[in-house]
């Protein structure tokens, strides 16, 4: 049995309809798999973590008890966004594992949130939070080669502590992306081919062939959004990235924790008699 499903079309011409189900149980495994190796390998294999000095002393004095990370407005947006996310990965994949219910309608209605609230996510990040990031610097790079070799017991430097979000996040970001995009951008011609309340249903809009490749790409950027969102949830529990998680729901982070992890000169915080209250004086 292959990843694709095959069908014949009214010409006679073979084309895909879908992907194989059970590569929902492939994803599964492979992130399952992945938070155990990653589990085994911090409880008994990895050493402390070290960093180098900051690129500029530090006045702990000038940072604020709690610094701030997430305006209440991108805290709004993760948490409409995890909503949607997990109602499209429940409504689409139970009932293909046997559990049957009326799914498409919650599907399309989940789908729609999530679009609307990306399309509000990439104006908000472009125009009004800090672009720029949750991009890898050069900084990054060069720290995560660093990190490679220390890995492999070479001799190098330490890396620097992070600017806002440590390079994983944002490999993890553009992870993120590259399948949510792929399953909105495909989903959204999709429902042509359901009945819903924006446009009238035209199954026709594209050849079988076409329909076939998208409904192709839509199930494997949902499978691989199995596999992602079950690694960020496993890195959301982890007790050493709690005060991270914690910062998603109230909004900021010790300044213990900060000056820990993260380099005041490349995440420039507000000193403290500028913030007016905790976490909605927010440096985004
Ligand atoms: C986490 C994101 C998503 C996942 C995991 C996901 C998964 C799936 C899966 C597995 C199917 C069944 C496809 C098939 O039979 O081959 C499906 C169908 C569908 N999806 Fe999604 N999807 C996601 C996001 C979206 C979004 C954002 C939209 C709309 C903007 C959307 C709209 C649809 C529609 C309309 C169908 C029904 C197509 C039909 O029955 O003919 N999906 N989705």
């Amino acid at each position: 049995m292959g990843p694709l499903r095959w069908a014949i079309d009214p010409w006679g011409k073979t084309v895909p309809i879908h992907i194989a189900w059970f590569l929902i149980w492939v994803a599964a495994l492979t992130g399952l798999l992945f938070v155990i190796v990653h589990a085994i390998y911090v409880r008994f294999f990895a050493k402390p973590r070290q960093f180098g000095p900051d690129a500029a002393p530090v006045d702990p004095t000038k940072i604020p008890a709690r610094v701030p990370r997430h305006s209440l407005v991108a805290r709004a947006f993760h948490w409409i966004m995890a909503a949607a996310m997990f109602t499209l990965l429940f409504t689409a994949f139970l009932p293909k594992v046997g559990v049957q219910f009326d799914w498409v309608t919650y599907h399309w209605i989940a789908g729609t949130v999530l679009t609307l609230s990306i399309v509000f996510h990439i104006v908000h990040a472009s125009f009004f939070l800090d672009f720029w990031s949750i991009w890898p610097d050069r900084i990054d790079l060069r720290d995560a080669f660093r990190r490679t070799l220390r890995f492999m017991g070479k001799p190098t430097p330490p890396p620097e502590r992070f600017a806002k979000y440590p390079l994983e996040n944002k490999l993890y970001h553009g992870a993120i992306i590259v399948t949510g995009l792929s399953a909105i951008g495909t989903g959204v011609f999709m429902m042509f081919r359901v009945r819903t309340i924006f446009f009238p249903r035209n199954p026709y809009l594209f050849s079988d062939m076409t329909w076939g490749m998208m409904y192709v790409l839509h199930g494997l950027a949902g499978v691989g959004l199995i596999a992602l969102i079950m690694m960020h949830v496993y890195f959301g529990i982890r007790p050493e990235k709690l005060p991270i998680t914690k910062s998603m729901i109230f909004g900021w982070m010790s300044r213990d924790f900060f000056l820990e992890e993260h380099d005041p000169s490349r995440w420039v915080i507000k000193p403290a008699s500028s913030q007016s209250s905790a976490g909605e004086k927010v440096e985004d």
